[in-house]
């Protein structure tokens, strides 16, 4: 009964899955990396104990030469050691180093990973508190491209970045051993650095443009197949397959030449970056060797010093890769942060309380609205967007039912979607049982009232779990016996598995009207004030819908209800009718009243019944 649910559980207090409470730092001008610290920081311990064994990984690495110069020098040449004593350090060192190779991989690995999930799910908590507003105008691809390879490549960046640093410590630690043996060596060894670093800054500023270009392409790619896929029953009905293929390959061949592009600036500086450094190992051998013969160095030191040239290459071919994951992990979180930045068009005042339903008297006065021009926050908003609703009056009292009438396109599934506060007015003020909704949280207006969609959306998971999504603790008795209220039960159980059949992508696999009857179905297994049926039994036949009414009036009783019909069967469930156009109420009364004096009501009657008939 409305009004015993005084205290208000909302669905997503059931579910036990914990939200993730660390969020990306709001001040849009810090760098990319400073924003997203927080989120990273969690991590702190793992990255240190990471990074504390990737320097162990590298030192024993860069010891090695040295053991194996001293080997020489001091085993095989002069035999003042043990060649055993050397064998022996080496094995000590390959083993530490396995090991702690092991342990920084499987941390670094495990951070970004974690990093991933993180930025995901907070991309997911933020999607669910934006606008109809916003998903209106943001194309799904756009968002499913976000969350699925812009995320990878900061994961990528996140694992990849703190491998790159040691490897730079492994590289001064390797010129100050190298220097140790020979100053004038070290020093010819240096001599490609400059040149690398400016190569490697001017790829850097190539790359961050075309790493942007690369990831929206993806999108627009994410966004056609979206589109195709969704709307296949579209595209095959009017036989426009080879439109939206070519769509897709106009869409791919841009991908291709951004991808093309980055590739042919990779693969004319890494070259550069990677080689430059040989020329040095030939230079040092030359003059190493020189003084080798002339007896100023020892061949174990210029094997040794060998070795670390060897050795330096890997840093090197690294800052190529780092710079280009770097660059498109910079491009890839500003795509994401975009959206994490927009701010939620309708949000829950600070001060806003729970709504404790009571009868469910709706009121909106003087409202005025129109789409895509957000009150609060928009900035996409045209100025000009025409109205949809203009000074807009109407009060439904505690337990009436109201039927909205008017043309194609005159309001009435604004009226339900404003009352639901889904858009935000931009004008006047719409009141449930006296509580303006602006003054209550969404989430417990939203479960006051219970909207059935002329659209229904099914999941793709079983019916029993569709039809219980507003009560996912539902029984299956109480899920049966919703079915059966909304003349569901006998298709349901003829289906394959019965009520835990799955439906098919959007329970494509259902007939139009047997959609219907699942989306009335969750309508009775609630427990709303505010019932709204926006053309819900549009698509079932009007004997089913007869039967549906039977178990409807029950439910209607001492509940408000707006029902939005375009048949006079649906609007007979009503106790008054509401002509609505051009954004206003034009005429209030019953349906006999409005017959006898209203000549617009006939006539928007007729329209849509004429609509109906050429089904
Ligand atoms: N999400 C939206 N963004 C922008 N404009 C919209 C949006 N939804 C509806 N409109 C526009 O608002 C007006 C009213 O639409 P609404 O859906 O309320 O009509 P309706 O009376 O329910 O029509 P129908 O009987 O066909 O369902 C229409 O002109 C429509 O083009
Ligand atoms: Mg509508």
């Amino acid at each position: 009964m409305p009004g015993d649910n005084a205290t208000f559980e909302p669905v997503s207090e059931w579910s036990t899955y914990p939200p993730v409470e660390e969020t990306i730092r709001s001040d849009s001008t810090l760098g990319w990396l400073k924003r997203i610290s927080p989120v990273v920081l969690t991590h702190r311990w793992r990255i240190f104990w990471s990074v504390i064994a990737a320097v162990i990984a590298m030192v024993a690495q860069i010891l090695v030469p040295r053991v194996v110069g001293l080997a020489i020098d001091r085993a095989l040449i002069t035999g003042t050691s043990s060649l055993w004593l050397f064998v022996a350090i080496l094995l000590v060192l390959g083993v530490a180093r396995a090991a702690a190779t092991f342990g920084y991989r499987y941390g670094l690995y495990g951070m970004a990973f974690k990093v991933e999930y993180q930025l995901r799910t907070l991309l997911f908590q933020h999607l669910g508190k934006l606008s109809f507003a916003f998903f209106d105008r943001v194309q799904s691809g756009q968002i499913i491209s976000r969350a699925n390879s812009d995320i990878r490549s900061v994961q990528m960046f996140m694992a990849f970045a703190p491998i790159m640093a040691v490897q730079f410590f492994s590289f001064v630690v390797a010129i100050g051993l190298m220097a140790a043996i020979s100053v004038p060596l070290t020093t010819i060894t240096m001599i490609a650095l400059p040149g690398v670093f400016a190569i490697g800054q001017r790829l850097r500023k190539i790359m961050f443009p075309l790493s942007w270009v690369i990831q929206s392409r993806q999108a627009e790619i994410a966004t056609v197949v979206d589109e195709s896929v969704n709307g296949v029953r579209v595209v095959k009905a009017f036989a426009a397959e080879r439109h939206q293929i070519e769509s897709l390959a106009i869409g791919a061949q841009r991908l291709r030449w951004a991808n093309l592009v980055q590739h042919w600036t990779r693969a004319s500086h890494t070259p550069f970056i990677e080689n430059l450094p040989r020329v040095a190992l030939a230079t040092v051998l030359l003059v190493g060797g020189l003084q080798t013969i002339d007896g100023s160095l020892t061949v174990g030191d210029l094997v040794s010093f060998n070795l670390y040239i060897l050795l330096l290459q890997a840093p090197f071919r690294f800052i190529g890769m780092l710079l280009i994951l770097g660059q498109r992990a910079k491009a890839s979180a500003e795509r994401i942060y975009e959206i994490l930045d927009e701010p939620p068009a309708v949000d829950d005042r600070h001060d806003a309380v729970d709504l404790i339903p009571s009868g469910g008297g709706i009121s909106f006065s003087d409202v005025s609205f129109a789409y895509g021009k957000e009150a609060v926050g928009g900035s996409q908003g045209s100025e000009n967007a025409p109205l949809v609703l203009e000074h807009f009056n109407l009060d439904v009292s505690p337990g009436e039912t109201i039927a909205i009438v008017g043309r194609t396109g005159s309001g009435k599934s604004t009226i339900a979607r404003l009352l639901m506060r889904f858009y935000e007015l931009q004008g006047g003020k719409i009141s449930l049982d006296g509580n303006d909704i602006r003054s209550v949280t969404q989430a417990s207006l939203r479960s006051a009232i219970s909207l059935v969609p002329d659209e229904p959306f099914l999941f793709s998971t079983s019916v029993h779990e569709n039809i219980s999504y507003g009560k996912p603790n539902a029984s299956r008795a109480e899920v049966e016996a919703a079915a059966r209220a909304a003349q569901a039960h006998e298709f349901i159980v003829e289906l394959e598995d019965g009520y835990d059949t799955v439906v098919g992508e959007r329970g494509y696999d259902l007939s139009g009207g047997q959609r219907q009857r699942i989306s009335l179905a969750r309508l009775f297994l609630s427990d709303p004030s505010v019932i709204i049926l926006d053309d819900s039994t549009s698509a079932i036949d009007v004997e089913i819908e007869e039967r549906i009414h039977g178990s409807l009036k029950e439910l209607l009783r001492k509940r408000t209800t707006i029902v939005i019909a375009h048949r006079l069967s649906t609007i007979a469930l009503a106790d008054r009718v509401v002509l609505v156009n051009d954004g206003q109420v034009i005429a209030d009364g019953t349906h006999q009243q409005l017959l006898d004096t209203e000549p617009r009501y006939v006539e928007t009657l007729a329209a849509s019944l004429g609509e109906n008939d050429s089904w």
